[in-house]
């Protein structure tokens, strides 16, 4: 899941939003932390227990990575907006853990990552706790025309269909 963050780094630019979905241990800060190697930032990407946003400074060139872990966010867009995420946004990579139905106003375009835990059938015989699935969805124009698409299109060798997945390594 790391090898995929930083893939998935080499993909986005200064402005993207990112929304990182999945269920509670599903991978979602581990491939944050991945992204976070992969755009050369400072300090290791965590999910900290009182700190609901951080924002990692670029080493190098690149953009910072602005890190949101929205799950204790109760009050939706207010708290949000407390965040001044809409001021880091043009510059930064914002990734967003727990994001949905709440950073949706900051901007209409978003790249959701879905990661899925292999159920059943899809188990391996190691029991298939380590498999992940991982889906993407480009909304918005910046993912549906022009450099947004390539990149998309790019990311979508994780996997054959339109939205993109691939089976994640472990940890
Ligand atoms: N294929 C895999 N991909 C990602 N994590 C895996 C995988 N297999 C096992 N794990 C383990 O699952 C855990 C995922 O934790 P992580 O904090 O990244 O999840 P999260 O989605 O951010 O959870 P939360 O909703 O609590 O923020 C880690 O302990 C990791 O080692
Ligand atoms: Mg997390």
């Amino acid at each position: 899941m790391r090898d995929l963050g930083r893939e998935l780094a080499d993909a986005l630019r200064p402005g993207d939003l990112v929304l990182l979905t999945g269920e509670l241990g599903a991978g979602k800060t581990t491939l944050a932390r991945g992204v976070g190697e992969g755009l050369d930032v400072r300090g290791a990407v965590t999910s900290p227990t009182f700190v609901i946003a951080r924002v990692h400074p670029p080493l190098g060139d690149g953009p910072a990575l602005v890190h949101v872990d929205a799950y204790r966010l109760a009050g939706g867009l207010d708290e949000m907006e407390d965040l001044d995420l809409d001021a880091s946004l043009p510059e930064s990579v914002t990734l967003v853990e727990w994001g949905e139905g709440r950073v949706e106003e900051l901007t209409d375009d978003r790249l959701h990552v879905m990661i899925e835990r292999a159920v059943g059938a899809e188990a391996g015989p190691e029991g298939g706790d380590d498999v992940r699935t991982v889906r993407l969805l480009g909304v918005g124009a910046r993912w549906s025309a022009g450099d947004g698409a390539e990149r998309l299109r790019r990311l979508a060798r994780w996997a054959p269909s339109a939205t993109a997945s691939r089976k994640g390594d472990r940890g």
